[in-house]
């Protein structure tokens, strides 16, 4: 068995000995630039935590290669991110549109998907049909709710459930999908299979709404994104729809002429947007909401048949994941 923090090393030495590169470069220098940037690869760990759970024998291949799968996955659906999102900066570092152009995020994004797919054929062959079924659930959820995500840009009625919904499909799919894949492979009963991607599903819409809390308030020196991208971009975000719900006179004026300023100093737009999140006492209730999801995603976890410390395991690090700075 290992810890967590021998399988985070364990993804690391592997995610760095991929076979990415080739020709042509620039198809694949992008590939080996984003991978080698690191992230905090939590959807492999996921996977092989909940392997963990229901297999003792030794992480081989067929369990490590499905894991890296959802992190070549995670990172392609980065790069077409932010190109959607006008993104200049992704851990500490240029995003791959600004450090080359649009058409190569495209393309080395689309070649890191078909990468993705061939590390999840690695699967064991018995485990084939159920583990692609998942598979190509997750990645059409993440498009669905990437396609929800921008057509609430240009919407002011977005309700919370809508919100709620959209993240559930472009986050927490893929980070459910990842424990559900981690538990197939590693022999899980149907009932713990549905446990584990139900607090996946819970601890992702937690882990988005720190996201977007982070977004607005979090360092930039430790959060590796530029701070503000989703006020500039009019992000139905839950900061922000509760802000609209909350807003009266001459607040709710404000915070809708600001909506409409579309071109104007980004830097006024963020800081007279955050005051207003601060005057309603937004941040607040978006914490109670991230305590609640992750409350949901313990009780599932405590429903799954395994072995206790183990599962402290995974309680720990959900723990570390709605507590981030990054
Ligand atoms: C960023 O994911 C995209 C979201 C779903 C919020 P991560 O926060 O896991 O990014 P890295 O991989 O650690 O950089
Ligand atoms: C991204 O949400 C989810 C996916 C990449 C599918 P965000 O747009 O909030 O992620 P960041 O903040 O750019 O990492
Ligand atoms: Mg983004
Ligand atoms: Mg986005
Ligand atoms: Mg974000």
């Amino acid at each position: 068995m290992y810890s967590l923090k021998e399988l985070q090393e364990l993804i690391h030495t592997r995610i760095e000995n991929l076979q990415t590169g080739g020709e042509p470069k620039a198809l694949y220098e992008p590939i080996q630039y984003v991978l080698s940037l690191g992230g905090k690869r939590i959807r492999p760990a996921l996977c092989l935590l909940s392997y963990q759970l229901f297999n003792s024998s030794e992480p081989d291949d067929s369990i490590i290669y499905p894991a890296i799968a959802l992190e070549v996955f995670h990172n392609f659906t980065l790069l077409h991110d932010d190109v959607m999102d006008d993104a200049d900066m992704r851990r500490s570092m240029p995003t791959v549109h600004k450090k080359w152009d649009t058409n190569t995020a495209i393309l080395s994004g689309d070649a890191m998907m078909i990468k993705a797919y061939q590390y999840m054929a690695m699967c064991p062959g018995k485990f084939m049909p159920e583990v692609m079924k998942e598979f190509n659930d997750l990645a059409l959820g993440v498009c669905e709710g990437q396609q929800y995500d921008m057509d609430f840009e240009t919407r002011n009625d977005v309700t919370v459930d809508e919100y709620l919904e959209m993240i559930r499909l472009k986050t927490s799919v893929l980070i459910a999908g990842s424990l559900k894949i981690g538990a197939v492979i590693g022999g899980a009963s149907e009932r713990d299979k549905g446990l584990l991607y139900d607090f996946g599903e819970n601890i992702g819409i937690a882990f988005q709404l720190r996201d977007d809390y982070l977004d607005t308030y979090g360092d930039p020196a430790v959060f590796g994104k530029n701070i503000g991208g989703d006020i500039v971009n009019n992000k139905k975000t839950f900061l922000l729809l509760k802000a609209m719900q909350k807003a009266q006179g001459h607040v709710k004026d404000e915070l809708e002429m600001w909506l409409k300023t579309t071109d104007g100093d980004d830097g006024k737009k963020i800081e007279a947007v955050r005051d207003i999140y601060d005057e309603l006492g937004i941040p607040a209730l978006s914490q109670a909401l991230m305590n609640d999801y992750f409350e949901r995603s313990m009780k599932a976890l405590d429903e799954v048949k395994a072995d206790d410390d183990l599962k402290a395991d995974l309680k720990q690090f959900a723990v570390n994941l709605i507590d981030r700075v990054k």
